[in-house]
């Protein structure tokens, strides 16, 4: 191993270790969330904040799966949806205007006649621009696929995790083959403006060299784009699979990682997130970085607001008796302090690539050098960023942002663990 990779390793352990720290003071929640409300100068704007919409069904459960997701079960779903289409009243009523919405899950798909009913509603109260929507390889088909064309989806992401059969087995996966994945992969191409590819890496039987062999098949298909997970802790510990993923052994990870920086990065993707590679610039899934300020709606989804921090239940029971009652079904939030706010604000752009300080002045009212010059320094040091004024993610910092993130996420399954199991 060189220097420069010893030193790119120290970096994330001591950045990865950073930010769980401040990851695990989110969780520091409190009860009563204030009621949200448009800031007075963004009043009638759809340009500020986006929506994230959480559907939390699938027609089998992965026991690695990392999000709030039920067994679907029909009426349930069917519940739902009536009750997202009040959730998002609310917050219409309440002056929040959107342009980009993000479907993600479970798997938004699964029940396909609500879903286009949804999307109707939401162009009926706003000016819809982009919508990006997960699935799974296992719904996509003709009618599936020209359904969502129809209804405007402009990003579509298909979850693959890898095309090894024999991986996909001992991940517990049962939704179908490597080769059905790579069929449908093929039939959504060219349908939408961009087509993503999920996969996971570090699985306990993966090796690089499978790793390696899935890549390259991504390569030959010509996607669009690819995100590549690293394996996080379930929250999900009921069933002995489940409670198999909820370790995971990180000593690996960036053997893995460098296969996708030699592979894709300097093979003339671009890095769209430190997790997410495109052939030219592609829409992506990250609400968190196109928008400082999100809402989130459905159960187990989170929002952030001019520093708070809202989470909704992630009980359907719950969620379905707090919209009965005509309320809004957050839970829990927490205001962040001025220095989490801007070490938030950090990691969420460092993972897209790149810190603009004109944007950072107009959130902060700040000079970004000055606020965040401990950070900056301990990332100048190690080469992880360049440039002074708009700061970019070096080739070395990437693994560090790969494994921030990664921190962050994992302290946010602390929650969903905790809210999944209390069902809160
Ligand atoms: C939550 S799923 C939703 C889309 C769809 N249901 C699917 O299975 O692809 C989105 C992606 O999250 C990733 N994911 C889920 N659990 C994970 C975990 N424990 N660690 C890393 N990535 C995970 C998978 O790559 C998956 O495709
Ligand atoms: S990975 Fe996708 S299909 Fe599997 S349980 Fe999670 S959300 Fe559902």
């Amino acid at each position: 191993m060189g220097n420069n990779d010893n030193l790119s390793i120290i970096a994330a352990r001591i950045a990865g270790w950073v930010t769980r720290r401040e990851g695990k003071k989110f969780l520091q929640l409190k009860d009563n969330p204030p009621d949200p409300s448009v800031p007075a100068d963004k009043a009638g704007r759809d340009d500020w904040a986006s929506l994230y919409v959480h559907i939390p069904f699938c027609r089998t459960l992965c026991p690695f799966c990392c999000f709030n997701r039920y067994l679907l079960d029909e009426k349930k779903a069917h519940r739902y949806f009536v009750n997202l289409k009040k959730e998002v009243e609310m917050y219409h009523q309440r002056g929040f205007r959107f342009s980009d919405v993000y479907f993600g899950g479970g798997t938004p798909t699964v029940m396909m006649d609500e879903l286009v009913s949804f999307l109707d509603f939401l162009k009926q109260h706003f000016t819809v621009r982009q919508i990006s929507l997960e699935t799974t390889h296992r719904e996509v088909n003709k009618e599936t696929l020209d359904a969502l064309k129809k209804a405007g989806v402009n990003r579509l992401s298909i979850g693959v995790q890898s095309f090894d059969n024999q991986l996909l087995k001992d991940m517990g996966r049962v939704i179908g083959t490597g080769e059905e994945a790579i069929e449908k992969l093929k039939m959504a191409q060219g349908m939408f403006d961009t087509v993503n590819a999920d996969f996971i890496f570090n699985f306990p039987t993966q090796t690089p060299a499978m790793f390696e062999k899935d890549v390259a098949t991504f390569k030959a298909l010509g996607i669009d784009q690819a995100t590549f997970y690293p394996l996080m802790p379930s929250p999900h510990k009921k069933t002995r699979l489940e409670r198999r993923f909820s370790q995971v052994d990180t000593s690996r990870e960036k053997q893995f990682y460098d296969i996708i920086l030699q592979e894709l990065f300097e093979g003339g993707y671009k890095a769209s997130t430190a997790w997410c590679f495109s052939r030219g610039d592609r829409l992506i899934d990250e609400y968190i970085i196109d928008y400082d300020d999100y809402i989130g709606v459905g159960a187990g989804s989170v929002g952030f607001l001019n520093g708070d921090f809202l989470v909704n239940t992630f009980s359907l029971d719950k969620y379905d008796e707090l919209i009965s009652a005509g309320k809004l079904p957050l839970v829990s939030w927490r205001r962040l302090s001025e220095r989490e706010h801007l070490r938030y604000y950090l990691l969420t752009k460092l993972f897209g690539m790149s810190l603009d300080p004109q944007k950072f002045h107009q959130r902060f009212h700040a000079d970004m050098n000055g606020s965040l010059r401990w950070e900056l320094t301990f990332f100048r040091t190690f080469g992880l960023v360049k440039g002074n004024s708009r700061i970019n993610v070096t080739p070395r910092g990437m693994y560090t942002m790969c494994v921030m993130q990664k921190e962050f996420f994992a302290a946010l399954n602390t929650l969903r663990e905790k809210y999944i199991e209390k069902q809160v």
